[in-house]
């Protein structure tokens, strides 16, 4: 694991859009895209650079990383209208290769086994941009979930459903189950990308990081991946034991190694 601390939220997205640009740029690729507040920035970055003709999608495709149980696809708040709205849809991904869960399958273990299929048949997801909930959850695998689950129904936890009342009006407006990716299927993409900024992630952070590999925090099960960046800001580091540490050792990287 890589932790990288950078002033700023802007920082960040510009850190991982290098990250997704140099990918992109080598060829047709598998790109693992995250919803939610954390990537928008970088999301606009990306599509900034699109538009003044320095980056191309064309040769890429996307998977999303989670869908509400019973959103329709039009939904403006399903995960497919917000990353329409947020990225693809701004830039030049061709037609039917961004693809998401459906939330109203009738047969919602057959939705998950047939994505689960896609994201092999596509060759795997080449970098998977992750945030990360104030529970710990990556995708919506929350709290307990088995570190080698795969794609699946979940149920949210009170917290998620509170910390995406935003979107809804209520907590109880929010669907209360999802399908997502499991932590088995994020850990087969080849390089994971883990975005936080702000203070309130900064707990689930040190956990995931400096915790213990353990189902109560989803997001430690990257400590066992082989290639994990974790970039944040400096409030989501802030409760972070090792913090010197990791500046020194980013601040002494040789420029070669890349990220
Ligand atoms: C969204 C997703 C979630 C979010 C997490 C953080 O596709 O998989 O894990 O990344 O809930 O959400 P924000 O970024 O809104 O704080």
């Amino acid at each position: 694991m890589e932790i990288i601390i950078l002033p700023t939220p802007g920082d960040v997205a510009r850190t991982a859009a290098d990250v997704i640009e140099q990918q992109v740029r080598r060829g047709p690729c598998v790109l693992g895209l995250a919803t939610g507040s954390t990537p928008l920035v970088t999301y606009k970055e990306l599509t900034d650079r699109y538009r003044v003709g320095s980056l191309s999608f064309r040769h890429a495709q996307a998977f999303l990383l989670d869908e509400y149980v019973g959103l329709p696809a039009a939904h403006p708040q399903s995960y497919h209208s917000t990353i329409r709205d947020d990225f693809t849809d701004s830039v030049d991904f061709g037609a039917g290769s961004v693809h998401g869960l459906n939330g109203m399958a009738e047969d919602l273990e057959g939705e998950a086994a047939q994505y689960e299929a896609l994201i092999a048949a596509s060759g795997g997801v080449d970098i998977q941009i992750l945030g990360i909930g104030t529970d710990g959850h990556v995708g919506f695998n929350e709290p307990m979930s088995s570190l080698g689950s795969r794609t699946r129904i979940k149920t949210l936890t009170r917290q998620t459903l509170e910390d995406n009342a935003r979107f809804f009006g209520t907590p109880e407006d929010v669907p209360h189950h999802v399908l997502t990716q499991g932590l088995g299927t994020i850990r087969e993409a080849r390089h994971l990308l883990l975005l936080a900024m702000g203070g309130a992630k900064a707990e689930a952070v040190a956990a995931a990081v400096e915790g213990p590999v353990a189902a109560l925090c989803p997001a430690s099960v990257l400590q066992l991946h082989p290639h994990v960046s974790v970039l944040i800001d400096e409030a989501a580091a802030s409760r972070l034991a090792h913090r010197e540490y990791y500046t020194d050792t980013f601040g002494r990287k040789p420029a070669w190694q890349g990220l």
